[in-house]
């Protein structure tokens, strides 16, 4: 077997100088107030993560991706900025960043920040000034201020509904003590949109994006990226509007939504992407752009930000011919575009695909493509019960899925917990002790997303299985033990050594972007073949079938007399 890989890094130095790095790597996203804990307050910070890189070295990771760290009041975990260039005191300072980026490069990793662009937290600087200041002033024009509707301006702008629930629209107190303007959000309320009109908010953007990537930081998650610039000018549409367009035709695909892919937002990345070519090597970026599949290649374009996240296998359930239609679609996207593809099956937002794909398959619902895998969206609606769950099917199909992400071209975008196969949390966490606004918001109508926020299981014994030496800021159950890292560490049949495993065998062996299936006649069946011979075979079934020839040389769970069992996937060489 030749493992002749050009763009394979074998060694770390090629990593941290090849341009081209992000194209096919391994990216581990931490949820750094989840992950570990130095100090016991419960809250994941800086130095634990400096203290795990030798674990994260050993996954066999490229790249590792922080999730906000900024200060923050944490109205929306850390997506509430209040300061753009610092660190949140509750995880670290600035020397704590530097000290864990530089044990980071030094262990071979590249470090990806998340930017978030749409809109401060209310506790940012320019926000407390803009209350501060008169109507019409240069203070109130970096955010969206507009009057009220009604005699006294007591009614919204529009009765839109923001992303978590409630209002889009929130009306203030003028400096004077009158009821006032309303400001626009499409989060929370603490989540205040910014003008992106207002040249002030693109240079303060140039500046932080300057001021990480001069701190060594290599690439950059940029929050809802399809948000940005608006058109909230005039008389705006009502909500029944906007739905009816959406459910017409392609909905929005020319631009025209109000506030979410509008084209004028591609001008920012262009300017962008001229600072992230100033460094050698060029800074990365990856859009979290929940658009139209035909509207993401422009974000990911090499004059844009180079690489945009699908979100399609993520909301797709365990299924040979979802899967084989998504990967098709996103690789020849990804071709279009100059990009790579991405893929990912957790993250900080949704249910851990270890859960999700141990849940009854939701009716496919009817605005969408293929997307039938609300699984878990419906499991958070219904209030998270552990007893809905089939925690061994779940388990055992992510893994698979988890394998036969590894073998395909591209970055694979990791969630942490997901290597040890951990389950969300659901109903086990009370209402007092919930975090996300998208439960307070909803009123209680869906649990939200405190469930894969959990911090991490890495002992079976101790006050927070590990993660510090006092409880954690989420309360962890007790099974989260069997999925503690220093019960699977050696154990060659765990998720860890799993993807230990696998990583590293994809390290050696990814090479060119080409993917050739081979046809199957059990169409519950995926296999597919990559340069120099290497080759994936999944069985989304539940009956064991034949394997294609060849030696086989990792799998998702153990053969069955030399056939491949259900929900399994194998590697092998012909
Ligand atoms: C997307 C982030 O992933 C999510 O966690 C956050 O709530 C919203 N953007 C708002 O920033």
């Amino acid at each position: 077997m030749s493992t002749t890989a050009p763009e394979a890094h074998r060694n770390d130095a090629d990593r941290m100088t090849d341009p081209n790095w992000w194209r096919q790597a391994a990216v581990y996203q931490i949820y750094p107030r989840s992950f570990a804990d130095s100090n016991g307050d419960g809250i994941g910070n800086l130095k634990g993560i400096t203290a795990k890189v030798p674990y994260l070295k050993s996954l066999g990771v490229d790249a590792v991706w922080l999730s906000p760290f900024y200060p923050s009041a944490l109205a929306d975990g850390g997506y509430d900025v209040d300061d753009y260039r610092d660190v949140d005191p509750k995880i670290g300072t600035l020397e704590d960043f530097d000290e864990m980026a530089a044990a980071l490069h030094e262990a071979g990793m590249k470090v990806i920040v998340d930017i978030v662009p749409n809109h401060s937290s209310d506790r940012h600087e320019w926000f407390k000034e803009a209350l501060a200041s008169p109507k019409g002033s240069p203070a109130r024009d970096r955010y969206i201020f507009r009057d009220g509707l009604g005699e006294n301006g007591e009614l919204p702008p529009s009765d839109w509904e923001s992303v978590f629930g409630g209002p889009t629209w929130e009306r203030i107190t003028e400096p004077d003590g009158t009821p006032g303007q309303w400001y626009f959000h499409i989060f929370a309320k603490e989540q205040p949109d910014f003008n992106w009109d207002n040249p002030e908010v693109r240079e303060d953007f140039l500046k932080t994006l300057r001021f990480w990537s001069d701190r060594g930081v290599d690439g950059f998650r940029i929050d809802v990226a399809h948000g940005m610039t608006k058109n909230l000018e005039g008389t705006l549409p009502t909500r029944a509007d906007l739905e009816a367009r959406a459910s017409e035709g392609d909905g929005f695909v020319d631009g025209s939504h109000p506030y979410w892919d509008r084209d004028e937002v591609h001008a920012i990345y262009a300017e962008w992407r001229k600072l992230f070519n100033e460094y050698n090597p060029p800074r990365t970026a990856v859009a979290e752009a929940w658009v139209h599949q035909t509207r993401r290649a422009r974000y990911a374009s090499p004059e844009g930000l180079g690489q945009a996240f699908n979100f399609d296998l993520l909301q797709a359930d365990f299924d040979a011919t979802q899967f084989h239609t998504i990967i098709t679609k996103n690789l020849a996207e990804a071709a279009a575009s100059g990009a790579s593809s991405t893929w990912v099956f957790s993250n900080h937002d949704v249910v851990r695909h270890a859960t999700r794909y141990g849940l009854p398959v939701a009716e496919p619902s009817s605005d969408a493509e293929i997307m039938a895998g609300q699984a878990g969206k419906k499991w958070l609606l219904e209030g998270g019960k552990q007893e809905d769950v089939d925690i061994e099917l779940g388990l055992r199909r992510a893994r698979a899925a988890s394998l036969l992400m590894f073998a395909l071209p591209g970055s694979a975008y990791l969630y942490q917990g997901e290597e040890l196969g951990l389950q969300e949390v659901g109903n086990e966490i009370t209402d007092a002790e919930r975090q996300d606004p998208s439960f307070f918001r909803n009123k209680g109508k869906e649990i939200g997303r405190d469930g894969c926020r959990v911090p991490l299981p890495w002992t079976a014994e101790g006050p927070s299985f590990g993660f510090g030496d006092g409880p954690a800021h989420l309360p962890q159950p007790a099974w989260f033990a069997d999925f503690a890292v220093d019960v699977q560490d050696g154990d060659e049949s765990s998720t860890l050594e799993l993807y230990r495993k696998a990583l590293k065998l994809r390290r050696e062996l990814q090479s060119g972007e080409e993917l050739e299936w081979i046809p199957n006649a059990d169409p519950q069946v995926l296999h597919f073949r990559r340069p120099n011979g290497w080759e994936s075979v999944t069985n989304f079934g539940t009956d064991a079938v034949e394997l294609p020839e060849g030696t086989v040389v990792v799998s998702s769970s153990a053969l069955e007399d030399g056939k491949l069992p259900g929900a399994t996937t194998a590697w092998l060489f012909g």
